[in-house]
């Protein structure tokens, strides 16, 4: 097989990738380990900034999220006694956020793929990323056949993940690591009740911090603060429930209960590797870099790389000019940091120590200083909807 970029990874950022490019009259082929079946019912995070809808919309795949998303104009802050509301387009300029779970964004990415006729393998194997320090790299793979191929390429993009097979070819002595693991996990569970708040309600409390998300008007998604060590099994559905109740209560509120469809826990951690290029390989998403949870930049992150190689992939093919491609890593770097410190902030306001008295009081006091003060409310409320992809260029 031969291809213009070969995509290693069908999550959000090796999908939009081939859209994007497909759009442009440029040729991929994406490359899958696991099934479609699994890929769609993944339950990932839920928030997309206001320009990750607007280029969804731009490139025709806006048709589901604007029928069935969420637009959301704030976001609730919480600690005990008080709920405080954070108004978005007040202090952005129109700026806004959508809710749409990833998976349906990568529903309707891969709807679009094959509607298209585009090659994108499901069940592949033994992915191996070769030659990417010379003009022609190859990416080799087992299909879902069980036959050997080859798909030879000009560029590779290496879309897969924390745990691809892509980062690691990047040598050693050419790349650098940042990590930081924090002392805490989240636990999530997927309930099939209507949400009980109309915007999203991130809570401070000193027994851990709580959020009430939703996914649509009958779904709500509710995460917990737990320690990393923490079992599952040692949390049906009504601990859950009370330990919930416990950290959102505020009085004259109450929390819908309803069947519970999915839970786990996912470790935090921020994770970032650079160079995002070498030769002939780019990594884009979450195969360069790992944010928290708090504050959902993951996705955005992913949209924000790809548009990104996209366009410098645009202007090397059509005008042989590699610049982009040349100023890719650091670009798309300059972003990178800004929404690690981002989540790594909202992540260290949010969550507590028990018994670290002087910690949880400086928390309340930045609390209280970004529900009061607009200078300080405007900061979270412009990362939060995302910086326009040009100021952090
Ligand atoms: N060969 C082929 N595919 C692979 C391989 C491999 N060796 N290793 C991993 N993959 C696939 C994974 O199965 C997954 O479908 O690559 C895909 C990577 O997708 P994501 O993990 O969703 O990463 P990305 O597309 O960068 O999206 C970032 O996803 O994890 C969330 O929080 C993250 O929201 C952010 C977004
Ligand atoms: C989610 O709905 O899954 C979600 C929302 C906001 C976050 C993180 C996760 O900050």
């Amino acid at each position: 097989m031969r291809t213009q970029v070969g995509i290693v990874g069908a999550g959000p950022a090796g999908l939009l990738l081939s859209h994007l490019l497909a759009r442009q009259g440029i040729e991929s082929v994406v490359l899958e380990n696991r099934s479609q079946e699994y890929v769609e019912a993944r339950v990932r995070a839920g928030v997309l900034e206001h320009d990750t809808v607007q280029l969804l919309t731009d490139v025709g795949l806006g048709d589901r999220l604007h029928r069935e998303g969420l637009r959301h104009d704030g976001i609730h802050l919480q600690w005990p006694g008080t709920r405080a509301h954070i108004d978005f387009p007040g202090l952005t300029g129109g700026r806004s956020v959508w809710v749409y779970g990833q998976t349906e964004v990568v529903k309707d990415l891969i709807r679009a793929r094959q509607a298209a006729g585009q090659q994108l393998f499901f069940d592949v194997s033994g992915t191996a990323v070769c030659d990417i320090d010379s003009a022609q790299p190859a990416i080799r793979f087992v299909d879902a056949d069980g036959s050997e191929q080859v798909v030879a390429c000009d560029v590779i993009a290496g879309c897969d993940g924390f745990h691809g097979v892509s980062r690691p070819r990047i040598p050693a002595a050419a790349s650098r690591t940042w990590e930081r693991q924090y002392p805490f996990a989240w636990l999530g569970v997927l309930a099939q009740v209507a949400p009980s708040t109309d915007e999203l309600i991130y809570a401070w409390h000193p027994r851990g911090f709580a959020m009430h998300s939703m996914r649509s008007t009958r779904v709500s998604r509710l995460y917990l603060q737990v320690d990393p060590a923490e079992d599952i099994g040692a949390w049906p559905d009504e601990r859950i429930w009370d330990e919930l109740d416990t950290r959102l209560a505020l009085d004259g509120w109450t929390l819908g209960r309803g069947p519970v469809l999915e839970k786990s826990i996912t470790p935090m951690r921020s994770f970032v590797s650079a160079p995002m290029r070498f030769g002939n390989l780019f990594l884009a998403g979450d195969a360069a870099h790992i944010v928290p949870p708090t504050g959902a930049k993951g996705l955005n992150l992913a949209v924000a790389d790809v548009r990104l190689l996209a366009e410098a992939l645009t202007a090397k093919y059509r005008r042989g000019d590699t610049n982009g491609l040349d100023g890719y890593s650091d670009s798309a770097l300059r972003r990178v940091w800004r929404k690690t410190h981002f989540s790594w902030w909202m992540t260290s306001m949010l969550h507590t120590t028990s018994g670290d008295e002087f910690e949880h009081q400086l928390q309340l006091s930045q609390l209280k200083y970004v529900t009061s003060s607009p200078a300080a409310a405007t900061s979270l409320a412009e990362n939060y909807v995302g910086l326009p992809l040009d100021a952090t260029r």
